[in-house]
């Protein structure tokens, strides 16, 4: 069979002579136009760490690429840091990333002819965007993760960038001296890869490696790990399995590829952010996945990983228990996996795990045993109630408890809450309600990283609970519901709670309850009015007009 049933367009059909002059212009050869073409699309840029080296490990993908006999031709698509845009307006253009990733590789790949993709890829919303992109195309492919990064260490303590969020906290409440707290801050980050625990971008890595979308390993080795680089030299003898198999994404992207992903997130206690992003590559990918699907995969799924935010362990301590393939070869013989979906080595998993190191739960205390695990289900849980009738993704790890009963303490805007907790005005038994942060209303539905570090950071991480139409970061930890919908913006009743107000946020049950009676939500309602956006114009302004609820993904293409 042609490998190059797409470029082949470009190539070989007479009527398209300024393309074929176009290719000879760049460099390709006679003989190269008989090659199949492989888009390479890197998220690289130099402005942040976990996605500075992409560029250059895009350059050993396509020496892989070229190797075997394909031409491999490097794009390039935006990223944005999600580290440096927490807890101010950069925030709102995050999500809406995502969509602009997916929809340019779609774009350059389905404009270009490419007969295939890669995507090089790092922080959070790279790899959900580079799967959306990837399951609407259609053409063989595949991720390569740019890998976590190394800790940071402070006078003998390990950092990452959460311990330079949470200083702020400790600063509010003169836990920490000026001088630590420029220390921490300026060695949080030693350099590059993505933030190192079990944040969204790991979550995300380590879940696209259960679905089968990258070469085993990919979420496992760091980003300066010579295996990155080998990795990347390796994909173009997979690229051309897959192109002579013609093995597609969506042939890999099947609903139990899914159940995979997000029984791997519930494992390792990944990030709420999987939720939204897995709805959406669902989406993207023609699959049929809802919040009850995951609720499901909560259900039946054990916590076993004692990884931050929550927990002790570095994504970067997984590679010495035998990386993720173990993890996956644990759950795959626990039951948790199904082995028999296919992924991008052109086998199924169950082969590709077959010759993966056994955990060893003498040595490493990271995967707790099924036995006796974290907490017996699932970290994160789809509340309901007449505070989100459409559903709200709660992360409580246990450590927490599993049930909140408090008085609401609203914030109309997510700086509202640094300046009460300065003031002192955040108390425990506080419900923090943050609104007007949905994916309308944010817009982007802002992750609430400032507030819960600085909440922790303030001793009141354990004493408060908060709640909010925004999303959380996978950095965050505390008794936290995001994700409330529909959202303020679009008539939610989280935007009719007032000061003083008793809720229930019940993990057990599943419930979010506002102890408000429906005669006294119907006279606020009357008084109530949305938010006039500011953004008339620009991408933000596209981006409210087309965004679903976050019970749907916050997809834009519906
Ligand atoms: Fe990129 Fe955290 S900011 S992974």
């Amino acid at each position: 069979m042609s490998l190059n049933k797409f470029s082949k367009t470009l190539t070989q059909e007479i009527t398209n002579p300024a393309a074929k002059a176009m290719l000879y212009g760049i460099g390709l050869t006679s003989e190269d136009m008989q090659k199949a073409q492989i888009g390479i699309a890197s998220t690289g840029y130099e402005g942040n760490p976990c996605n500075m080296h992409l560029n250059g490990l895009s350059v050993h993908v396509k020496k892989g690429i070229q190797e075997n006999g394909m031409v491999g031709l490097i794009f390039h698509t935006i990223g944005v840091s999600d580290g440096m845009t927490n807890g101010n307006d950069g925030m709102s253009y995050s999500l809406p990333s995502r969509d602009i990733i997916a929809d340019s590789i779609e774009n350059v790949v389905g404009a270009q002819w490419y007969d295939g993709v890669i995507a090089v890829v790092g922080c959070d919303k790279n790899m959900p965007g580079a799967m959306m992109a990837l399951a609407r195309l259609n053409r063989p492919g595949m991720l390569v993760y740019g890998g976590t990064i190394k800790s940071g260490l402070y006078k003998g303590e390990k950092l990452d960038i959460v311990s330079a969020f949470e200083a702020l906290g400790k600063k509010f409440a003169g836990n920490i001296s000026d001088e630590d707290y420029e220390g921490v801050i300026r060695n949080s980050i030693p350099g590059p890869g993505a933030c190192g625990g079990m944040y969204t971008a790991n979550t995300m890595a380590s879940s696209m490696e259960a679905m089968g979308l990258v070469l085993p390993n990919s979420s496992t080795y760091p980003a300066t790990h010579e295996g990155k680089k080998e990795e990347c030299l390796a994909i173009g003898a997979a690229m051309k399995v897959l192109l002579e198999k013609n093995i597609c994404p969506r042939d890999i992207m099947t609903r139990h590829a899914f159940e995979n992903a997000m029984t791997v997130v519930m494992a390792l206690g990944g990030s709420t952010n999987a939720v939204l992003h897995y709805l959406a590559i669902a989406h993207s990918a023609g699959i049929k996945f809802t919040l009850k699907d995951i609720q499901d995969i909560s259900d039946r799924t054990p916590l076993l990983a004692d990884l931050k935010p929550s927990g002790k362990y570095y994504m970067e301590d997984v590679l010495a228990i035998g990386g993720m393939p173990a993890i996956l070869k644990y759950l795959w013989q626990e039951g948790f996996l199904h082995g028999e979906c296919l992924t991008v080595t052109g086998k199924t998993m169950a082969e590709n795990l077959a010759d993966a190191p056994d955990l060893n739960f003498e040595t490493q205390k990271i995967i707790y045993p099924v036995a006796t695990p974290i907490k017996a289900t699932g970290h994160l849980q789809i509340l309901y109630g007449n505070l989100a009738t459409e559903g709200a993704v709660a992360k409580i790890t246990g450590k927490e408890g599993e049930r909140f009963e408090g008085t609401a303490k609203v914030c109309e805007r997510e700086e509202e809450v640094i300046e009460f907790i300065s003031k002192g005005e955040i108390k425990p038994g506080h419900v923090v309600v943050i609104r007007n942060e949905g994916p309308k209303g944010g817009p982007g539905m802002p992750e609430m990283l400032k507030p819960t570090s600085a909440l922790m950071g303030a001793g009141l991480g354990n004493s408060v609970a908060m709640i909010t139409d925004g999303r959380f970061s996978g950095g965050t930890h505390g008794f936290v519901v995001g994700h409330v919908t529909p959202e303020a913006q679009e008539g939610g009743n989280i935007g009719l709670v007032k000061d003083g107000d008793k809720i229930t946020i019940d993990a057990v049950d599943n419930q979010i309850i506002l102890h408000v009676s429906d005669e006294e939500l119907a006279e606020r309602r009357k008084l109530w009015k949305p938010l006039v956006s500011e953004h008339t114009s620009g991408v933000l302004r596209k981006y409210i007009k087309n965004v679903s609820s976050a019970s749907l993904g916050c997809v834009t293409d519906l």
